[in-house]
């Protein structure tokens, strides 16, 4: 794993947009995270690409969303990415693959959702985020690094900072997720962190060996991944 320290959140943003237009251009399916982190660099793809447009020719999975809701609940994963990427690009039908967590039978929605990544055979790229509490998607601490799309019981920690994305209070218990599995077996892999609050969580990955207790410590396995942060994480 790669450390990439820049200087702000507008340089993250910069880097890490730039990323992932390269990969929108190339056939292929990549992998992107909702969250406030990657915020900035979907803005810098918007902006970008409003200036000089391509053919967006990669196929974009959702990485996780929470059990028992979708696009159409405000502040859910999916209503993130469509508000602040899908829906502003010319992305044609089925070119945006994402978990339905809506379904009667989720662990079957997880096995679709297998079949359709062992179709695809490898992302080119993932992108995530990374959690307070370390976890990647909502790959919670405890996780094993065997799984692919799965099922999990969310954290206590995980349940409070995810109430930032909110307006009302949300009961969340489960969520459904990529799997590390998946990461680790991506082309690249990039963990994006900013700000001081993420500072503690970075240190723990960076300091630690890889532990499933700290899944953002899988990157450490991956022979082509980044951990890309601004400098609020570290000084
Ligand atoms: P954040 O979320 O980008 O909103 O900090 C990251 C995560 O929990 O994976």
């Amino acid at each position: 794993m790669r450390i990439e320290i820049v200087e702000d959140y507008k340089e993250l943003s910069k880097r890490l947009g730039t990323i992932i237009l390269e990969e929108l251009k190339k056939e292929g399916a990549i992998v992107l995270p909702s969250g406030d982190t990657p915020l900035g660099a979907y803005e810098y793809v918007l902006e970008e690409f409003k200036l000089n447009p391509f053919e967006i020719k990669a196929t974009i999975f959702g990485l996780d969303e929470w059990c028992g809701l979708d696009r159409d609940d405000e502040g859910s994963c999916q209503y993130y990415m469509h508000k602040y990427l899908f829906d502003k690009l010319p992305l044609k039908d089925g070119q945006v693959i994402e978990f339905n967590a809506k379904a009667l039978d989720l662990k079957e929605e997880c096995q679709k959702m297998n079949q359709v990544i062992e179709k695809v055979k490898n992302f080119n790229l993932v992108v995530l985020g990374i959690g307070m509490n370390g976890h990647l998607g909502l790959n919670e601490p405890g996780t094993s690094f065997e799984k692919n799309a799965q099922i999990v019981n969310l954290s206590q920690r995980t349940k409070e900072v995810a109430q930032k994305y909110f307006k009302n209070k949300q009961k969340l218990e489960k969520g459904i997720t990529l799997g590390i599995k998946n990461f680790l077996d991506a082309k690249k892999l990039i963990l994006v962190a900013a700000g001081k609050k993420k500072k503690e969580i970075v240190k723990k990955i960076i300091e630690s060996d890889v532990s499933e207790e700290i899944p953002a410590t899988a990157a450490k396995l991956h022979n082509n991944s980044i951990l890309l942060m601004d400098r609020l994480c570290i000084d």
